[in-house]
């Protein structure tokens, strides 16, 4: 069976600690902070937060030190949707099943609230939680998220997806493209999950196998459904990357193909958990669901 996300709880505790890492009202001036939030609420699947949240506690990690990071990560991910979305790059209209930030309060704006929320993540993934002698953890979340957000990461990946349009490319390409401007972050959410609790450098190597597997696997998934789901359904604009002639998987393979690579990378991303044993249960689930989303 197709499946959703569970919409429930870690979906609600994700948007409540997200709502108390904001910017107060009166501290910041009133049109980007309204920015910030239409992007941020009622937001997506919270896919990445919910994965670092579920890498912590399958470590036995406690959930008030990773709430600050997953929220961090949910807030960089929404300003490059804000960014990806502009007349400059993918250009689209339609975004969490509404109009794009461009659309609505105008591209030099939707520029803005994307800065906003990019910088505001790394004030709180520094600073939070306060105290409790979590600094040095605190120091290689930052740098962790640093990688993974910038140019060795989704923003290398978003320049190679751009100057990839139209042009012939290798598989070899277009993996580096997928880890770049999706896996990166993903494998980072998780990863920074193992961080805030304290995992073992062994540990956060195979949490770093399994995000980056679900991240390609993900993204591959997104190139699918972008042929064969319908814009109500995906809240963005399907049928786009044809048009705009994306570098994917399925174009270079065909649908068959790319969902088997898609299926291949979900096992590879189990089986790199194997070390953590029963408690990284959470972590496979999630790792299938990716297979079976339909948005
Ligand atoms: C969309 O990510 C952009 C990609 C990396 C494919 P999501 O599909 O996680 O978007 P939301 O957060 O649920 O809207
Ligand atoms: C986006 O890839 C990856 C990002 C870093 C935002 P896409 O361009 O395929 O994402 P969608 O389909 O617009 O969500
Ligand atoms: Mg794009
Ligand atoms: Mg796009
Ligand atoms: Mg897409």
């Amino acid at each position: 069976m197709k499946r959703r996300l569970d919409r429930t709880a870690p979906r609600r505790l994700v948007d409540r600690a997200l709502r108390r890492c904001l910017p107060r009202p009166g501290s910041v001036p009133p049109t980007v902070r309204r920015a910030m939030l239409y992007s941020l609420f009622p937001g997506g699947k919270r896919l990445r937060p919910i994965l670092a949240i579920a890498a912590c506690r399958a470590l036995g990690g406690r959930l008030r030190n990773v709430l600050p990071s997953a929220c961090a990560i949910e807030m960089i991910h929404t300003y490059s949707l804000i960014h990806d979305d502009l007349p400059a790059l993918d250009d689209d209209d339609l975004r969490r099943g509404r109009a794009t930030s461009h659309r609505v309060f105008g591209e030099a704006m939707a520029i803005l609230a994307g800065d906003a929320l990019l910088t505001h993540a790394f004030e709180v993934v520094a600073t939070h939680p306060r105290g409790g002698g979590l600094d040095f953890r605190k120091v290689r979340a930052t740098a962790l998220l640093a990688r993974a957000a910038g140019v060795t990461g989704m923003i290398g990946g978003q320049v190679m997806d751009l100057e990839a349009e139209g042009r012939p490319y290798s598989y070899r390409t277009l993996a580096r493209i997928h880890r770049g401007k999706t896996a990166a972050l993903i494998s980072a959410s998780v990863e920074m999950g193992g961080i805030m609790a304290g995992a073992r450098p062994a540990t956060l190597g195979a949490l770093r196998r399994y995000g980056e597997n679900v991240g390609l696997a993900f993204q591959i998934i997104d190139d699918i459904l972008d042929r064969e789901g319908s814009s109500a359904r995906l809240g963005k604009t399907a049928g786009k990357d044809l048009r705009a002639r994306k570098a994917t998987f399925p174009a270079l393979l065909g649908i068959p193909a790319s969902r088997r690579r898609a299926e291949a990378a979900v096992r590879e991303a189990i089986a790199a958990l194997r070390p953590l044993g029963v408690r990284a249960r959470p972590l496979a689930d999630l790792a299938r669901f990716i297979l079976e989303r339909i948005n």
